[in-house]
């Protein structure tokens, strides 16, 4: 039985559907036609992502007449222009013309390096989001952020590009790792802690159902969250404003990973530690209460262990903020809980206390080194 659920995103640039769930990619079929219609199809993905997800894909696809999909390593790591370089000539060398369409297969790492390539191939070709992971389906497949890494930093090139559809099938989770799996429900409890104290319970209710993969009560949690990501693009495509709610945990999170050098760290384990570190930024500058802090840094802890912290100096981390492009003419900016379902965006802190806070974090006690996580 199918159970596929279709959003609406209505971004300023571009209205879109993202179908989500169980057989969400037999009930795009008609839509893949729609988009690929007198048009060649190219997907993108890596050999992992194709050997686990390639055969029901290419099912799905099958009307499009998609080409043999081009493969192209997926490590945070080769996030980068020069993987750009190889898929756009790649293209050329294929032919690809202004109608072609690209169909990114895979994580966030395919999809943000797939959608900047469709951004900037031929100044813009069609896109097509098959997210395979569960950070992919609820957060980086839908808003049309794409970009790759400099070594300087996150994300510090790319493109606001919204695609033309999202398939967010859910049965593609299936052969996704454990350790994969949790490194969503980080963001998935960002979404919670920014917006949506129902889904917060529900988490707290039902996280061992949740990490077990309930068809069910997964399905309802994507869901919510891929909403709760259309409402905040339609408000503010380009994260002038609301947006930048998103980015609760990513201050210190994209730190992290930075400083660990996108080695030893799945994002939204980053991710899980820099709400922990916004959580304490909060209750130290007085903007949250210890009661909703305890919950939100106790649901983080159920999820599993974090890895161990990259060892950096105070000055090291400043400066890695003040790098991050969320910062204003140097100004770190932090997104902060004011409770569970409420954040305050925009919030500038004194220096001592975001290294403080980062002395603090490393004496957590629950932390396991990269090596032992699975
Ligand atoms: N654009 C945005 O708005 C946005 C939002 C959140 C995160 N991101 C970016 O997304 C990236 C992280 O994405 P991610 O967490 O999806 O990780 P990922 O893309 O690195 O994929 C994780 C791993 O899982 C494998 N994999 C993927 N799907 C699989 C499947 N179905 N079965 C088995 N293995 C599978 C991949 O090969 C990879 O090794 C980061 O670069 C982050 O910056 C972007
Ligand atoms: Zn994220």
């Amino acid at each position: 039985m199918d159970h596929a659920r279709q959003i609406r995103v209505s971004a300023a640039s571009k209205h879109y559907s993202a179908i989500c769930g169980e057989g969400a990619l037999g009930i795009a079929r008609r839509d893949l036609t729609r988009i690929a219609a007198g048009a060649r199809c190219f997907v993108l993905s890596s050999p992992t992502v194709w050997k686990h997800c390639g055969a029901e894909v290419r099912k799905a696809l099958r009307s499009a007449g998609a080409a043999a999909p081009i493969l192209f390593d997926d490590r945070e790591a080769a996030k980068s222009l020069a993987t750009v370089e190889r898929l756009c000539r790649a293209l050329a060398r294929a032919g690809a013309d202004r109608r072609c369409v690209i169909i990114a297969v895979g994580g966030g790492v395919i999809g943000d390096v797939a959608g900047f390539v469709a951004a900037t191939y031929l100044r813009g070709v069609k896109l097509i989001q098959v997210p395979t992971t569960l950070v992919a389906q609820v957060d980086s497949a839908i808003g049309g952020k794409t970009g790759v890494n400099l070594p300087e930093g996150k994300n510090l090139v790319g493109a606001f590009y919204q695609p033309d559809l999202v398939i967010a099938d859910q049965r593609l989770l299936r052969t996704l790792p454990a350790r994969e799996f949790r490194s969503g429900l980080y963001e998935v409890i960002k979404y919670a802690a920014i917006g949506d104290a129902k889904l917060f319970r529900t988490l707290e209710e039902n996280l061992e159902r949740i990490l077990a993969r309930d068809s069910a009560i997964l399905a309802d949690v994507i869901a919510r969250c891929v909403a709760m990501k259309a409402r905040i693009t339609a408000m503010d495509e380009r994260e002038s404003g609301p947006r930048e709610i998103l980015n609760f945990g990513h201050t210190y999170g994209h730190a992290i990973e930075t400083l660990s050098k996108y080695r030893g760290f799945l994002h939204g384990e980053a991710v899980g530690w820099g709400m922990i570190a916004a959580v304490f930024l909060g209750l130290a500058s007085g903007h949250l209460l210890l009661p909703d802090g305890a919950r939100i840094i106790r649901l983080i802890r159920r999820v599993g262990p974090l890895p161990i912290l990259p060892k950096a100096s105070a000055k090291d981390l400043l400066a890695t903020m003040r790098g991050d492009k969320k910062s204003r003419g140097g100004q770190i900016r932090f997104v902060l809980a004011r409770g569970v379902g409420r954040v305050e965006r925009g919030v500038e802190l004194p220096d001592d206390l975001v290294t403080a806070v980062w002395r603090e974090l490393s004496t957590l006690p629950t932390a396991a080194k990269a090596s032992s996580l699975s």
